[in-house]
């Protein structure tokens, strides 16, 4: 069965089976491997990408539910040779540790400012559900409001 996606804004149709997890066509498939796979059962938010600007766990979402929609992956968020605000924020303040986690909490900050575009800390709280093992959430969180005030370009 062809499915039809729109992958940080390129068109593909892909000869998949309708149930193969989303985070299996972008990383197999596409070849996009900066979507991480972590526990495959929806916890802990390393895989989570964008589908149609919402933040979403790519582990077990079938394919079939992105077909005809736009998905964004880290590889997409810079535009144009700049940083997103978030990934600048990111390298700002020094947020990674071992960095596994950091493509998928990247990717759900973003939906958040989307959603929320000026979070409080309870707000970052309740929306950011990831899981980090190394503990970065104070920085991250830090990031997040500079982010949050950010004008940058891109967004
Ligand atoms: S790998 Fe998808 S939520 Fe953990
Ligand atoms: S930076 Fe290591 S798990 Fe988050």
């Amino acid at each position: 069965m062809a499915i039809t996606v729109i992958v940080n804004g390129g068109e593909y149709a892909l000869d998949v089976e309708p149930d193969m997890p989303l985070l299996w066509a972008l990383r197999e498939t596409l070849g996009l491997t900066g979507t991480k796979f972590g526990c495959g059962i929806s916890a802990c938010g390393a895989c989570t990408v964008l589908l149609d600007g919402r933040a979403v766990r790519s582990c077990t979402l079938p394919i079939s539910a992105a077909d005809g929609k736009r998905v964004t992956t880290i590889e997409g968020l810079a535009q144009d040779g700049a940083l997103h605000k978030v990934q600048q924020a990111w390298v700002t303040h020094q947020v990674p540790q071992c960095g596994y986690c950091q493509s998928g909490m990247i990717m759900a900050v973003v939906g958040l400012l989307a959603q929320i575009p000026n979070p409080t800390d309870d707000e970052i709280d309740a929306g950011l559900t990831n899981i980090c093992r190394c503990g970065t959430f104070a920085r991250m969180r830090a990031a997040i409001h500079e982010a949050a005030e950010s004008k940058g370009a891109a967004s």
